[in-house]
């Protein structure tokens, strides 16, 4: 299995992402209804895939149960022979409306999700402990390039250098497309701050209006712990040749902050520059 990065119109990929990339940008068919979760790599995907599960199961706890995170919000761009199906083979068969997670930036973005005009949630994180959770998650998903060691691994986030290629530009192209598509940029610190407030951002996007019973429920089920514990959403139900958790696992932290524990203040102040240029003339801000 190829763990190297792959060039597909200028963005790095990972090869088991990118082998019918153009295919999907190109022909991928959108339904009026699909509600798509866009984000860079470890800012919250999962997360907010299990809320708008629930948010769309009216907060039945039992009826998100049926079955684990990954094929009920199927990844659209994921591909690896002879284990999950393609997510763009498991798309065709789920029920409307249909939760399609991608990390996609936006020059690869399906042109017919456009052109539908489908509901886009869209959630950042602060880069620091993107680049965090990323150099974790590349240790111990098997599909993924070797990070090499912290320091390397700094140096290549900051290029670029990594799967679906960089945070800046990817967290920027979708904050100015935010006014002209319908599109709500939730922040994954936002969510961590109060989770409830986010939650109803959510459900009221998509047309909800919930007690607030249900709201609580759905924070409870979703919260950092609730998914740790959960078969269904903590990913033990993918296989460990994918996944390697006794690596990492991928429920590791779910905490701001967490790049304290690894960055030197020469490599914080490193990325402070890297991240004042990335966001220099927009009005985008992260808590960090
Ligand atoms: P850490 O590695 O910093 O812990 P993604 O789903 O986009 O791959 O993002 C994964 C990151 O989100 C991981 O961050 C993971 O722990 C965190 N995460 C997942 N579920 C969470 C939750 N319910 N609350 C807070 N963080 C969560």
């Amino acid at each position: 299995r190829r763990r190297d990065l792959v060039n597909v119109r200028g963005v790095p990929m990972i090869c088991a992402f990118a082998q019918n990339l153009e295919e999907i940008t190109e022909h991928f068919q959108a339904k009026d209804d699909d509600i798509v979760i866009a984000t860079y790599p470890k800012s919250g995907t999962t997360w907010m895939s299990e809320i708008v599960d629930l948010i769309l199961n009216d907060g039945d706890v039992e009826k998100s149960r049926r079955g684990a995170i990954f094929q009920k919000v199927p990844m659209l761009e994921f591909r690896v022979p002879g284990e999950v199906p393609p997510g763009s083979e498991i798309l065709e068969s789920v029920p409307s409306p249909r939760v399609i997670k991608t990390h996609l930036p936006v020059p690869l973005f399906p042109k017919s999700l456009w052109d539908k005009n489908v509901k886009i949630i869209y959630v950042a994180r602060n880069p620091k402990d993107v680049a965090v959770s990323f150099y974790h998650f590349d240790m111990m998903n098997q599909l993924h390039p070797d990070p090499g060691t912290w320091e390397e691994y700094i140096e290549k986030f900051i290029e670029g250098n990594v799967g679906f290629g960089s945070w800046g530009a990817h967290v920027r192209d979708w904050w100015n497309l935010r006014q002209q598509k319908n599109i709500l940029y939730i922040f994954y610190e936002d969510m961590l701050e109060d989770p409830i407030r986010e939650i109803r951002k959510v459900a009221k996007f998509l047309g909800k209006d919930f007690s607030e019973e249900v709201v609580n429920r759905i924070g409870q089920q979703t919260s950092f712990k609730a998914m740790k514990e959960n078969p269904l959403t903590n990913y033990t139900a993918l296989s460990s040749t994918i996944m390697d958790q006794s690596i990492s696992p991928f429920m590791r932290k779910g905490i701001c902050g967490d790049w304290r524990n690894h960055f030197t203040v020469a490599q914080s102040e490193r990325f402070d520059e890297y991240y004042q240029r990335e966001t220099a003339g927009t009005d985008l801000t992260f808590h960090f």
